[in-house]
């Protein structure tokens, strides 16, 4: 059945690797996920990176490498649709690095986790910018525009990595955004396992404003019982009939 939205409805949707599943992007924590055979503090870490940079460069340029010929899927595009409909009163902040929202043509994105197509200088403020590079083993990428104690400064990639601050803003947007809605918010998580703050907590922030949520997920997250609706299937298959007209 759909999600009953009227003129004042505000939606605020909150993606995870489970939306991209359906175009081939595995996710974190299911078997055979991007977490399996690699110790996560030693690829998704600043201190990971720190030790080894040849590892942590080789685990995304085979992210980068497996985007080749990734397409959005029925989920993405379902987004896109309830965007065009709600204008501001939409809002879609995703875990995701893979940049397909984006590709859909979602506009009003938050990439809470960064974006695996981009690049920035592990030591200075320079801008990221995109990138698609592969590097081939032993090769790491050098800033070449500042030196740190007169060696090169490495490149990374523009990836939030555990410990790490979200972006600038980020949570502030989000924030916003909730407290402006108020009752009218509508929340929706989609393919995430809820154990990653502070994206997990978003569902507990929704009930403070009086707003109502929704979980969109293969199975039960580790923080269904916090929802008021739970919807379990694929989402390509699950959004187009929430958001049918
Ligand atoms: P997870 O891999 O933890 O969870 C993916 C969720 O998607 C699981 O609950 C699956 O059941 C569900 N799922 C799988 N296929 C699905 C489908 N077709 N439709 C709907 N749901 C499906 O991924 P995230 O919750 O995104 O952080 O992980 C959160 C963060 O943990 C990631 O952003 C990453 C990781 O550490 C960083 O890299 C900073």
């Amino acid at each position: 059945m759909p999600i009953h939205l009227d003129d004042t409805s505000h939606v605020l949707v909150l993606t995870g690797a489970g939306i991209s599943a359906e175009s081939g992007v595995p996710t974190f924590r299911d078997a055979g996920g991007l977490w399996e055979g690699h110790d996560v503090t030693q690829v998704a870490s600043p201190q990971g990176f720190a030790r080894d940079p040849i590892l942590v460069w080789r685990f995304y340029s085979g992210r980068r490498a497996a985007m080749a010929g990734v397409v959005p899927n029925a989920g993405h595009h379902a987004l896109v649709a309830l965007e065009a409909r709600l204008g501001d009163r939409f809002l879609l902040a995703t875990q995701n690095v893979d940049g397909l929202h984006l590709a859909a043509g979602s506009q009003r994105v938050l990439e809470m986790h960064g974006g695996l197509m981009r690049t920035r200088c592990s030591v200075c403020d320079r801008p990221a910018f995109a990138d698609t590079t592969v590097y081939r083993d032993k090769v790491v990428p050098v800033c070449g525009q500042c030196r740190e104690r007169q060696r090169e400064a490495l490149l990374r990639p523009d990836i939030v990595w555990f410990g790490e601050r979200l972006p600038p803003g980020v949570l502030d947007q989000i924030a916003a955004f909730i407290t402006a809605a108020g009752k009218t918010l509508v929340f929706i998580a989609v393919g995430t396992s809820g154990e990653v703050y502070p994206a997990a907590g978003l569902v507990d922030a929704t009930r403070e404003v009086g707003g109502t949520s929704w979980l969109v997920n293969l199975e039960a997250s580790t923080n269904a019982s916090s929802f008021d609706h739970v919807v379990l299937g694929p989402a390509g298959r699950e959004l187009p009939a929430l958001f049918a007209p």
